[in-house]
């Protein structure tokens, strides 16, 4: 065992998935918590920053102080060392919001009881399923009316295709809402309306075999509904099988209120006794186990400075193995290049603050001069592996560009093209037209927004940008074996091509997807690119 092998094996790295409103800030905060890393809960993001509107962001000539900022926290508790990777929601979906995922070695998904399995939940839990990560949900707001509990776990099951199995089973909710029954000890807690902002209150603990001090806790119809509730859950619902848990074919259920302070912190518990520790992940050398292997990382995201006098980025890097030391030397894989990482930063609650070293499953920033790109490999001088690539995802909004002022040409090529590369956007051709016009891809909206500004203020290029009304685009997995040109699809389709050639359709519907598979027989679509 070398002397790092402790480190790595407390950490646990993972991302909350949820749909905005779902209480994802709420259950950080309480994370943090509990940790100590805050006094007060509300100020991990102030709530005017979290929800900025596009026109403050952009008027704003600063640092995109705040997402940086709430990238990654790390806090420790209970000799864990725990680091949540934020996936942005709101209009800062973006691209970044996936690739966050592909960092992360487990997700907790956070999900309204009021409102059940939403579209932002559906699309990240893609993700998380792509990679086989282990996934935990908790169903919060059971301060409020909650939906049919039953029906909530039905929900899970049939519209995310992951088994559930509830760890506790809420009493009640809103007005009515008594506690929980956790299933493990078969006792139940009581619900007080804790202090906001405080740590949880004191609740009561009784055992369902005591069914006299359990009727008088929570009253003769809610026990009479739990008793019955329970036995119908013991028949049908899954085992717990911690294998199928970490293969992520399995994810257990809490139930609880954020904002209340009630079952968050036995949440945690549970999740950092069946969560994963750092997980081992593919190279083109074979798979690189964290404990048993040197010093290497991936670049999974870059954020632009939004600061024009500063044009440096910043590069966040999933540690995947060993120990990074500040003033060790590193290789470059793509770049060719031994360096030393210019000035790596770990954020620690709201601050951030210069590491000295840093362990496999933790995430440093450093500064980027340009020289990286999304998926690069960084890893000892003596050593040359590359790890397997981010895939490029599916964008949802496109737009045709098109520039003002056509004596420009090459910055706005350059720009574009720089701005692509950084991974804010995505940019295709059409395929076989002869022209030159650009079509832009973009996960979020507000990526729209980011490209004018920045090809205006970097650039000084000024472009407007059409709408057009596709929404699904998807890759020509077996490209070798399809004739393009003789592709036909829908009226409405497009066929267009990426930076490196791949050749891609673009659909107005799902509809259009689906005939355009019947009416080519052999053909293989993907919402995803690994070239
Ligand atoms: P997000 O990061 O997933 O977008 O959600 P966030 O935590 O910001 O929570 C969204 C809203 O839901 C907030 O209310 C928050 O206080 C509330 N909330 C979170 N957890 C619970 C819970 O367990 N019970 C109840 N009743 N509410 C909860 P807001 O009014 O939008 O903001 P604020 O003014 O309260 O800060």
């Amino acid at each position: 065992m070398n002397n790092y092998t402790e480190e790595i094996n407390r950490r646990r790295t993972f991302a909350i998935i949820s749909h905005p409103d779902a209480g994802k800030t709420t259950l950080t905060e309480k994370f943090l918590l509990y940790g100590g890393a805050i006094n007060l809960a509300g100020s991990v993001k102030g709530k005017a920053t979290a929800r900025h509107a596009v026109s403050d962001w952009m008027g704003i000539e600063k640092e995109r102080g705040i997402s940086v900022t709430s990238s990654v926290l790390q806090f420790e508790y209970d000799g864990y060392c725990i680091n949540i990777l934020d996936t942005p929601g709101h209009q800062d979906f973006s691209e970044d919001t996936y690739r966050t995922l592909m960092a992360a070695d487990s997700a907790v998904m956070v999900i309204d009881a009021s409102k059940g399995v939403e579209a932002q939940t559906r699309k990240l839990f893609k993700v998380c399923v792509m990679r086989k990560i282990p996934i935990f949900t908790f169903i919060n707001k059971l301060d409020r009316d909650a939906n049919d509990t039953f029906d909530l776990l039905d929900e899970i099951e049939k519209e995310l295709g992951i088994a559930t199995c509830p760890l506790n089973w809420p009493i009640g909710s809103g007005k009515e809402f008594k506690g929980v029954y956790d299933r493990e000890t078969k006792t139940v807690i009581s619900y007080s309306d804790t202090e906001k902002g405080t740590k949880e209150g004191t609740a009561t603990e009784v055992s369902v075999e005591d069914e006299g001090t359990l009727r008088a806790l929570i009253g003769d119809s809610a026990a009479d509904k739990l008793l019955e509730e329970v036995e119908l859950l013991d028949g049908a619902s899954a085992e717990f099988d911690l294998d199928a848990v970490q293969a992520g074919d399995l994810t257990p259920v809490c139930f609880g209120s954020a904002l209340t302070n009630f079952g968050v912190e036995i949440f945690l518990k549970h999740f950092l006794k069946m969560t994963t520790t750092p997980l081992p992940r593919k190279a083109d050398i074979g798979v690189i186990a964290p404990a048993e292997n040197d010093f290497s990382a991936f670049v999974f995201k870059i954020q632009a400075n939004m600061n024009k006098a500063h044009r440096d980025r910043i590069a966040f890097m999933r540690i995947c193995s060993g120990k990074f030391d500040a003033n060790m030397e590193v290789r470059h894989v793509q770049g060719n290049k031994v360096m030393r990482l210019s000035q790596p930063q770990q954020i620690m609650a709201d601050e951030r603050k210069i590491l000295t070293e840093a362990y496999a499953g933790d995430i440093i920033g450093v500064f980027d001069p340009g020289i990286f790109s999304i998926g690069d490999t960084i890893c000892m001088p003596k050593e040359k592996f590359k790890y397997e690539g981010i895939p490029t995802f599916a964008p949802e909004h496109f737009a045709r560009v098109r520039q003002m002022d056509t004596m420009k040409r090459k910055q706005f090529v350059k720009g574009i093209e720089q701005i692509a590369q950084e991974g804010a956007i995505q940019i295709f051709q059409e395929f076989n037209t002869g022209l030159e016009e650009i079509i832009v891809g973009v996960v979020g909206v507000l990526q729209f927004d980011v490209l004018k500004y920045r090809l205006e203020n970097e650039y000084n290029v000024e472009i407007r940008l059409e709408n057009l009304p596709y929404e699904h685009i998807r890759w020509i997995e077996n490209k070798e074996e399809v004739d393009i040109d003789k592709l036909t699809g829908t009226s409405d389709m497009k066929k267009v091509k990426d930076m490196k050639g791949n050749p891609l359709l673009l659909f107005v519907n799902s509809w259009s997807i689906g005939m355009t598979l019947d009416r080519n027989k052999g053909l293989v679509l993907s919402e995803f690119s690994r070239n």
